[in-house]
């Protein structure tokens, strides 16, 4: 079979040494929001990927919903990114900042002193959230954002995405998936405005829309990607018979701002349905520029679709979580580690994060 995997594929302005891509997991290890060397230790062990996606950072006090997350709107924070992009790049790497505003998936305990938890609507999600304080905790009932706040929350992913750029990013993607605030916007389920943000497709589109549309005339198209999770049930994200409209909408308006790719994220091998193979093709034919899937994902399910068309890029999450080598290992078929420490994935430290072994390291070992 033609091995595609490793080729290069030219991203924007930028060229990716193959089309494997990390994608992106919180680890809860930016300790007082800001990157350290943990954390660039950790990037740089992966930067074998042809492209590198970050954890979720957010663009706003208000968007750090988790413990231990980091964020980019503070210049301290801008600082912090510095040495973990530039050690990717000295590793021959690329990386993209993933900007996550949490939303309503929120706590007031992680949220820094001021902050607020912010959604389309003030509707609660159903589930909990870890707090260091406290344990699990419900998750609260959110603050609708007025007008003039939702304008203001555009403008913080827009100077987030600037800051990314100095922060040596070489690009950003848009976090409009996995029930999180953009996605919140998304669904009539959790965003019951009555306003022109809320109510048919074009209204529930519209914030993510221009939030893309702002973020790509700041940074150009070429360095914004977005991802979206349709038919994803993650934080309490019910479905509705809108779902392949809304997306193939959102995929032709996409299409027009001239993006760097389009990060589709397939939960079908989680606790929900896949995305319709005919969701797939109606964005497939939509968005003209890299698509990128994500989801579930072997080595030769990633042949089979590239292939086949379906898709330019390929993501594995927790393949690169247990291999920091992982392209080494795809490129001489070598055996993966997939033994995955679940009570480290988002503890502080760096047990079950820095110490997962490369290939050669094991094999001494043994
Ligand atoms: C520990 C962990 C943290 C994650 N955090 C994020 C995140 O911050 N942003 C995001 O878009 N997806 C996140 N995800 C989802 C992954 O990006 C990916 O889509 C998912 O793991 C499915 O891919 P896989 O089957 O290759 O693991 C996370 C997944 C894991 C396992």
């Amino acid at each position: 079979m033609e091995n595609n995997l490793f080729k290069t594929h030219n991203l924007g302005s930028i060229t990716l040494s193959n089309r494997v891509v990390m994608a992106p997991m919180t680890r809860s290890r930016a300790i007082n929001n800001l990157g350290n060397s943990l954390m660039a230790d950790y990037y740089a062990q992966r930067s074998g990927a042809g492209l590198i996606i970050s954890e979720g950072i957010s663009p706003s006090p208000n968007g750090l919903g988790y413990a231990r997350i980091p964020g980019l709107y503070s210049k301290e924070q801008v600082q912090s990114w510095k040495p973990i992009t530039a050690a990717v790049h000295e590793n021959g790497g690329r990386i993209f900042a993933q900007l996550m505003h949490t939303g309503r998936i929120s706590h007031a305990h992680n949220l820094p002193e001021g902050a607020r938890v912010v959604a389309p609507s003030s509707i609660r999600a159903q589930g909990q959230m870890w707090t260091d304080q406290q344990g699990l905790l419900d998750l609260p009932i959110p603050q609708a954002l007025s007008y003039k706040e939702l304008l203001a929350t555009k403008s913080e992913f827009v100077q987030a995405a600037i800051n990314a750029i100095e922060a040596g990013f070489d690009g950003i993607e848009l976090h409009a998936a996995n029930g999180y605030l953009l996605e919140q916007f998304l669904s009539p389920h959790s965003n019951q405005r009555t306003d022109e943000y809320g109510g048919n497709i074009e209204n529930r589109t519209r914030f993510v829309l221009e939030v893309a549309k702002e973020v790509s005339i700041a940074i150009g198209g070429d360095k914004t990607a977005i991802r979206l999770s349709p038919y994803g049930v993650f934080n309490d994200m019910p479905h509705y018979p809108e779902i392949d409209a809304t997306y193939t909408y959102l995929a032709e308006q996409l299409d027009t701002l001239g993006l760097a790719y389009l990060h589709l994220l397939d939960h079908g091998a989680e606790e929900a349905p896949h995305v319709p193979s005919q969701l797939k093709k109606s964005i497939r034919q939509e968005f003209s520029n890299t698509l990128l899937f994500t989801g579930g994902y072997n080595l030769s399910k990633a042949h089979q679709d590239l292939s086949a068309g379906v898709t330019d890029l390929i993501g594995f999450g927790k393949p690169f979580i247990t291999n920091p080598d992982l392209v080494h290992r795809f490129q001489r078929s070598l055996p993966l580690n997939i033994k995955l420490d679940a009570s480290t994935l988002y503890t502080p430290g760096e047990k079950g994060y820095t110490d997962y072994p490369v290939f050669a390291e094991e094999s001494v070992s043994v």
